[in-house]
């Protein structure tokens, strides 16, 4: 559902980030895929420390030391049998059980050498416990992107059949703990206690559609702001121009300008390798 992006194997890792550091890519995001028989309803792979995303972390890290940083997505959504970011019951995520084990899962990234963990499960109170269990294990400078704001998008579609939860989830929606999206006054409050309880930097998620978000928070708000381009948008973009529909190039460069033009201090695209490519041939 997403062409030309693929799940690597950790043999197969190498040549993916020796590219990113030679185009100055800063920074990659992990998002790991779990096999069906290590999935299950309290999603206790998360917690294994030597899971994918781990080995990942721990490979980078030792190959290539500070060349290239590295996020990792907290939430459980991976792991768990029913593809929610918690742990569920009777269909409501339960909030403060699963913010025990995120913050598990938060020092299990740190101690393999994440340097910024990214909470983008939407339950409350998490930062606060992440910040504290950070602070308490002397990780002091491990950064915290918290997912402040992130809709129930129908443009996560692509993204959820790529780390197969999209099944798991059918019959079930995540509008229990992601936001409503006709709702705007509830994105400043996501996002002030969030930055109250001490995250570095906050995505507003999904993208284009989102930018009179991005803008409103940035004038309201001295933090620094992500956008993240997302699957559904990337594949929108992708398939259009495999038809020949648009042209792809200028389509994705116009794009990237709004997300500057709207106030954001970064975005998180799958198009950023073809992006450098096309900057480079100007
Ligand atoms: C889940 C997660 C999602 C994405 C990133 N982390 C999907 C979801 O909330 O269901 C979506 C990314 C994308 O669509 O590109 N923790």
């Amino acid at each position: 559902t997403m062409p030309d992006v693929y799940r690597y194997t950790l043999d197969k890792l190498a040549p993916v980030i020796d590219k990113a550091i030679k185009s100055k890519i800063p920074m990659v995001a992990l998002f790991p895929y779990t096999e069906k028989k290590r999935k299950n309803l309290l999603g206790t792979e998360a917690l294994n420390e030597n899971n994918l995303v781990c080995k990942a972390i721990q490979f980078i890290k030792k190959r290539y030391k500070n060349q290239i940083g590295i996020m990792c997505d907290v939430a459980l959504d991976p792991y768990t049998s029913h593809g929610h970011d918690g742990l569920v019951d009777s269909g409501y995520v339960l909030n403060d059980k699963t913010v025990g084990v995120l913050t598990k899962q938060a020092l299990s990234h740190a101690e393999a050498g994440a340097d910024i963990v990214a909470p983008s499960d939407m339950m409350d109170g998490r930062i606060l416990e992440i910040r504290t269990i950070l602070e308490k294990n002397k990780f002091y400078n491990t950064k915290i992107l918290s997912y402040a704001a992130k809709y129930a998008s129908n443009l996560y579609g692509p993204f959820r059949n790529a780390v197969d939860s999209a099944d798991n989830l059918k019959n079930s929606s995540k509008e229990t703990y992601q936001m409503d999206f006709a709702n705007v006054a509830e994105a400043s409050l996501e996002i002030s206690l969030d930055i109250n309880e001490g995250a570095d930097m906050v995505i507003i998620k999904p993208g284009l559609p989102y930018l009179d978000i991005v803008t409103k928070i940035k004038n309201k708000f001295s933090i620094p702001i992500f956008s993240y381009h997302v699957s559904g948008e990337y594949s929108m973009i992708k398939s259009a121009a495999q038809k020949n529909y648009i042209d792809e190039k200028a389509t994705v460069l116009e794009a990237m300008y709004c997300f500057k033009r709207a106030g954001c201090n970064a975005v998180l695209t799958y198009y950023t390798p073809e992006i450098i490519k096309w900057l480079g041939e100007k």
